[in-house]
């Protein structure tokens, strides 16, 4: 034995040793081997086995862990679509380890959205994404029943009372926004960057009080800062990747408990002084009201906004509401409550005026059109919008419709499986684990529902000439979840706000805010596209879909 281990030690001896420069072509060269073995298994595992038929077909996908990431991120739209050629309107996809099961069609709608809290469930699939932003014990980070009950509260302070007073606000801002910055009488602009600029003042107006917007119109605003903290917190990375060790995360947790600090101490404020102004103090603002506006420059403070009474904001309406037990809602509820709202409705409606303005830039009949409708409803071009003239507006209301059809701002919505569910139109079986997606981005282009889909046509709303308008309401509509009557069936083909007990309660704040900003645009500027870039592309890298930057239009102020 000692002569043959002596005889292994001569010839181990003899094997070369790799030197640093050697090394460095064998690690490449043993990784491409590594990657095209495991490239190699993972295409035969697929190709051998054969598909358990109880499950939804899966999509081929060459490489294992990243699975379809690549073209998924490419552009998901395109990618569901093919997948639906091949494998119909339910498929499971493999992204970054996960299995996600695409379902689409009504019926697919249906499955998501009115799916069982406890089986198919958004909390799981957004919990790890959201609770850092918005804060602890609110929306998903809340037993399910409180969440219903908190989106009661937000859905009380959207009243069609609170809209009569939000519409002369919006029309405000969006006055001082253009004068200051579409500064020239004409000019080039970055559509999308100054729609997310208005949006924000405008949110804060009517939603966030006062208080909040008066900070953000100061120059280096924390508020500003802070927004822009949480919000690079919210992006598909931190959705894959709930926590990670990067400085943005830390940042983003920061902002959040700077944020929390900030409106609990306005709603500390409001709640000890009664947020009662008495009467001779609300006279002597009126009298000092022209000297403060001239010498501070602070238009956005006036008599109204500082008299109690004309409070029309979200923060009030919910320092105003008790849960079923009785407890009013303590400051840290409505703070994190409020981040969740400026979540929920600031880049959904900042890219939806910003594709319909880019829609209308390309189309000077439409505008022509949406002129002549305000002239024939309210009089004049010059007419105050307010909420019951805007309700008169059928086109304009159609341009928003159909901006959210083609160029939906959230086009997919998640849920995370619990325990197997059955998918009743084929009998597939969704496994424990999958994560679901209804897809109302893919839906909404099916010509099955849609007449040339991919044409921005708001007429289409107004003669109902769609297979869509042939569908039957489902009775659905009807069920309420603990906010309110749901008001849309989950097997529509047209969801941009959701369906189910996830449906969207910005929805008619979005109406109003969408048709008052636009309907003001259009009576203020001639604009076209920028011949230079054309109709952006949809960016799909980020939470919602974007134009690809700059989404630039040439603007000419209109002489009315
Ligand atoms: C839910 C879209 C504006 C607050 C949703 C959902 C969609 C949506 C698709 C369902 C998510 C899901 O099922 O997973 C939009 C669009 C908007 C908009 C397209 C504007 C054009 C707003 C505004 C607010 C808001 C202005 C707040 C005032 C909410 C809330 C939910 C929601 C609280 C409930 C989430 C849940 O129950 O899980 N929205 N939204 N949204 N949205 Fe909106």
């Amino acid at each position: 034995p000692t002569h043959a281990l002596n005889a292994i030690l001569e010839k181990a001896a003899e094997v070369p040793v790799l030197g640093t420069s050697s090394l460095l072509v064998a690690i490449p060269a043993y990784f491409v081997l590594f990657v095209s073995l495991a490239v190699l298994v993972n295409a035969l595992q697929q190709l051998l086995a054969r598909p358990d038929p109880r499950y939804p077909p899966v999509v081929f996908s060459w490489f294992p862990y990243i699975g379809s990431a690549v073209s998924f991120g490419a552009n998901p739209i395109k990618f569901m679509q093919d997948a639906q050629k091949k494998y119909g309107d339910i498929y499971t996809y493999k992204l970054l380890g996960r299995r996600v099961t695409v379902c689409l069609g009504p019926d697919g709608n249906n499955f998501v959205f009115n799916g069982k809290a406890n089986t198919t469930s958004a909390a799981e699939a957004y919990k790890g994404m959201t609770t850092p932003v918005f804060g602890k014990e609110v929306v998903y980070d809340a037993p399910h029943s409180v969440f219903m009950e908190q989106k009661k509260f937000i859905k009380l302070g959207l009243s069609v009372d609170n809209f009569r007073k939000h519409v002369p606000l919006l029309v405000e801002e969006a006055d001082a926004y253009f004068n200051e910055h579409f500064a020239r009488p004409s000019g080039k602009i970055d559509i999308h960057k100054a729609m997310s600029e208005l949006i924000i003042n405008t949110a804060s107006r009517c939603l966030m009080g006062d208080e909040i917007r008066a900070t953000l119109a100061t120059a280096g605003s924390e508020i500003a800062r802070l927004y822009a903290d949480l919000d690079h917190g919210f992006q598909p990375i931190n959705f894959l990747f709930p926590d990670l060790p990067l400085p943005s995360y830390r940042r983003r947790d920061i902002a959040n408990a700077r944020m929390t600090e900030i409106y609990s101490k306005i709603i500390r404020k409001r709640r000890a002084s009664g947020d009662t102004v008495s009467l001779s103090l609300y006279i002597q603002i009126w009298l000092v009201y022209p000297l403060i506006q001239k010498t501070l420059n602070l238009w956005y403070v006036t008599p109204s906004v500082l008299f109690f009474q004309s409070r029309a904001d979200l923060v009030q309406a919910l320092i105003e509401q008790s849960y079923k037990d009785g407890t009013p809602l303590p400051d840290h509820h409505i703070a994190h409550m409020m981040i969740a709202v400026l979540f929920g409705g600031q880049h959904t409606s900042a890219t939806s005026s910003t594709w319909a303005i880019l829609e209308m830039a390309r189309n000077p009949t439409l505008v022509k059109a949406l002129r002549e409708e305000q002239i024939k409803e309210l009089g004049s071009l010059s007419e105050p919008f307010d909420y019951d003239g805007l309700r008169n507006l059928p086109l304009l209301e159609a341009v928003v419709r159909e901006t959210l059809r083609l160029h939906p701002p959230i086009f997919q919505m998640m849920r995370k499986i619990m325990a197997d569910v059955p998918f009743d139109k084929t009998g597939h079986v969704v496994p424990k684990g999958d994560y679901v997606a209804a897809a109302p981005g893919v839906t909404q282009l099916d010509p099955t529902y849609f007449n040339d889909p991919m044409a921005f046509n708001p007429w289409r709303w107004i003669n109902h000439e769609d297979g869509i308008h042939r569908l039957e309401v489902g009775a659905d509509a009807n069920e309420d979840f603990g906010f309110g009557v749901v008001g849309v069936s989950g097997r529509s083909p047209y969801l941009p706000f959701g369906a189910g007990r996830h449906r969207c309660i910005g929805e008619a704040f979005g109406h109003v805010q969408l048709k008052t900003l636009l309907g003001t645009f259009v009576r203020k500027f001639d604009f076209e596209l920028d011949p230079k870039r054309g109709f952006p592309n949809s960016d799909y890298t980020s939470m919602v879909v974007m134009p690809e930057k700059p989404a630039t239009i040439l603007y000419t102020w209109r002489k009315n």
